[in-house]
């Protein structure tokens, strides 16, 4: 057997539960001796990192040791997540920045879960967006990439960050199950989820009670079993098709085409759809949907009878009815002002209402768009969902009702202007 002197004899702490690690090491070394599978072919038994690392960042060293991987019987070593190809102080850059695929020589269950789910699409949601391109390369990666980073593409080919829940270097489960652990990315104007669920009864009863189970968390619901890949029915935007009946379908088609940065004509409306399908921005078939219902519907039942959970949720999907509705509305009214040449056509600008520019949006009358269709609708409908009565009301279907009458007005002084300025330009006719 290898010596492992790198670490320190109070941190070999022998873990019952390891029958796991060593069918694991079997597999990984014939014969079976224990020895950490690695990324890099045949790490020297000392590298020094634990050592030169304690002195220079004993935090980061602290945090290993406290991790069920420094406890496991083989420990999970610096160098099994990093290689060992750094060595020195002089050397730092050839350090290895682990991704999922290293995880997968022992976590293969859950990187196949991850990279399967929605939030593997992160990094290239945001891609897709254009006004991304139009912002600084500092504000890019402090606000998207930091957290769409959960679902970074990786050099070597994977999808994902895996500290974005667990965080490094403890990497534990106890802290992932915490709905605290999303609560960096799931918060704020757009996404409140975590403001939403904290605030309503079941956020309520679980801190009263602390951590007994007695309600639900982000993860009871979304990580059913710890399935780590996360993706609901509606998704963020609360479009699917097809949807019950016809006005709800057209009102879903105004926005889909308002979700603008591929163009109008047929090759750019085909790929719209394939983007939208590729990143599952909407949901284009019914029985993943059903799939998904029945699965959250479950869930409520372990804790409420089955026809009150589906009363809840069938009451939240005609709140996404009604929004898109009264969105849709407010959309073809600005569309009307691009038809009818009211709003400029510029020859690099948009030719149609485009929800996805955001706060790049050109003019007063799509900035009201915007902040109607990124924060009043999601809080409206996502308030409902998450049982939370004053986020869906008076956080999300006041401020759209409030909303859609600036833009009526707008539309209206927009083309009085127009009529004066057209008036204006028009030659006297003779008395
Ligand atoms: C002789 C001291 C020394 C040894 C031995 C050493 N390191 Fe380092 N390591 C450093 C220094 C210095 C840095 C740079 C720290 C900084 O940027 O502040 C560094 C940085 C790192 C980084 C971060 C790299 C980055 O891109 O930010 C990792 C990861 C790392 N070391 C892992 C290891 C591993 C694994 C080993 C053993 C195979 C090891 N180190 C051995 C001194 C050492
Ligand atoms: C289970 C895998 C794993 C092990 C074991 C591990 N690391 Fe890391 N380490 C990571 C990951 C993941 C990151 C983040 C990489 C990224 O995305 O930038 C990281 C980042 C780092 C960094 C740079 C970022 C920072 O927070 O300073 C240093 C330094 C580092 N590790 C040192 C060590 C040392 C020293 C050890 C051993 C005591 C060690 N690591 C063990 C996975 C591991
Ligand atoms: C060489 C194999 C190996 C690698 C590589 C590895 N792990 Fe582990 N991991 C283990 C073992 C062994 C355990 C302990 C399992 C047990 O006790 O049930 C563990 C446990 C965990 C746990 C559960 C901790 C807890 O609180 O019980 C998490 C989370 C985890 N690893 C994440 C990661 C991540 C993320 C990476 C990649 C950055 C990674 N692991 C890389 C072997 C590995
Ligand atoms: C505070 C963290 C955070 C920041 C900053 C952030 N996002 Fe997001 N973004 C999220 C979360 C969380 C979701 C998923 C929310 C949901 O499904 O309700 C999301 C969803 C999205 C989606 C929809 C993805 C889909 O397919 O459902 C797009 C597109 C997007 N973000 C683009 C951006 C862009 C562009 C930026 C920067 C201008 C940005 N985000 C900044 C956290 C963030
Ligand atoms: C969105 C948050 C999140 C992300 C990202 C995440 N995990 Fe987890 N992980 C969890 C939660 C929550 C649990 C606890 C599940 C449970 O209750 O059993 C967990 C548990 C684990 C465990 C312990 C499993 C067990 O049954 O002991 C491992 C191993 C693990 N995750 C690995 C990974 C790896 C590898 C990645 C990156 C591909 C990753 N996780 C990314 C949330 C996350
Ligand atoms: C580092 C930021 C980050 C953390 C932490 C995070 N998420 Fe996410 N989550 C995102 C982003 C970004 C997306 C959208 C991915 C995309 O662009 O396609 C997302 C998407 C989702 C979705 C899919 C929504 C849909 O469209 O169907 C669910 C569900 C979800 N996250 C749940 C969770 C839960 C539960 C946790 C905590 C255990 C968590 N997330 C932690 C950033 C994060
Ligand atoms: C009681 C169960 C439950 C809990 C707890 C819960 N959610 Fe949800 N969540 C739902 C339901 C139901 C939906 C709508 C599912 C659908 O699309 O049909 C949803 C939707 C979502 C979505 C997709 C976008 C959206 O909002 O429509 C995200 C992301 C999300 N939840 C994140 C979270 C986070 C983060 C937490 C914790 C702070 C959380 N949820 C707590 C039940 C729950
Ligand atoms: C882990 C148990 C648990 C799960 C799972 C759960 N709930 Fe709850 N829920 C509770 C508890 C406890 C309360 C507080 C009971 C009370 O108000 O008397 C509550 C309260 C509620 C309330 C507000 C109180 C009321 O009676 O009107 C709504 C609405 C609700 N839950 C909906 C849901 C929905 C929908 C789901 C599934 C998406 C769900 N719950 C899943 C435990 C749970």
């Amino acid at each position: 057997m290898r010596t492992i002197p790198w670490v320190g004899a109070a941190v070999v702490v022998a873990v019952a539960a390891t029958t796991v690690m060593r069918a694991t090491q079997a597999a990984d070394a014939p014969g079976g001796a224990p020895a950490p599978a690695s990324p890099v072919a045949g790490p020297p038994p000392d590298p020094g990192c634990i050592e030169c690392h304690q002195r220079l960042h004993p935090g980061v060293v602290q945090q290993w040791r406290d991790s069920t991987h420094a406890k496991a019987a083989t420990p999970v070593a610096c160098e099994t997540c990093h290689g060992s190809d750094h060595k020195t102080e002089n050397d730092a850059a050839k350090a290895k920045r682990p991704t999922p695929k290293v995880c997968a020589e022992c976590h293969a269950k859950q990187v196949e879960q991850f990279s399967a789910g929605k939030h593997a699409l992160g990094e290239a949601s945001i891609e897709a967006i254009p006004m991304l391109a139009l912002q600084p390369e500092s504000v890019r990666k402090a606000a998207c990439a930091s957290c769409h980073s959960v679902g970074r593409k990786n050099p070597d080919g994977s999808v994902g960050k895996c500290d974005a829940c667990h965080t490094r270097h403890l990497f534990s489960k106890e802290e992932a199950r915490k709905p605290e652990a999303c609560e960096t990315c799931h918060m704020g104007e757009d996404h409140s989820q975590y403001e939403m669920w904290r605030s309503a009864k079941h956020g309520v009863v679980h801190h009263l009670q602390g951590e007994k189970g007695r309600a639900p968390v982000c993860q009871t619901c979304h990580m059913q079993e710890g399935d780590h890949a996360v993706i609901t029915g509606w998704g963020f935007l609360g479009l699917r098709l097809p949807v019950p009946d016809d006005t709800w379908t057209k009102d879903t088609m105004t926005i889909v085409r308002a979700l603008g940065p591929w163009g109008r004509d047929e090759a750019g409306m085909a790929a719209r759809v394939k983007a939208i399908q590729d990143l599952q921005l909407a949901r284009l078939d019914a029985r993943s949907f059903n799939l998904a219902r029945e699965k959250m519907l479950q869930t409520c039942a372990k804790c409420h009878s089955y026809s009150f959970g589906q009363a809840q949720l069938d009451n939240a999907d005609q709140i996404v009815r009604e929004t898109t509705h009264l969105l849709a509305e407010s959309v073809r009214v600005v569309e009307d002002l691009y038809a009818d040449e009211i709003l400029p056509r510029t020859a690099d600008g948009p030719k149609h209402p485009d929800l996805l520019l955001f706060y790049e949006s050109p003019t007063e009358i799509e900035q009201e768009l915007y902040r109607m269709f990124l924060f009043h609708r999601q809080k409206a409908f996502q308030g409902a969902m998450h049982a939370n009565p004053d986020y869906m009301h008076w956080f999300g279907w006041a401020p759209m009702k409030s909303s859609a009458q600036r833009i009526r007005e707008l539309a209206e002084r927009l083309r009085a202007d127009h009529a004066a300025k057209a008036k204006a330009a028009a030659p006297d006719t003779p008395k």
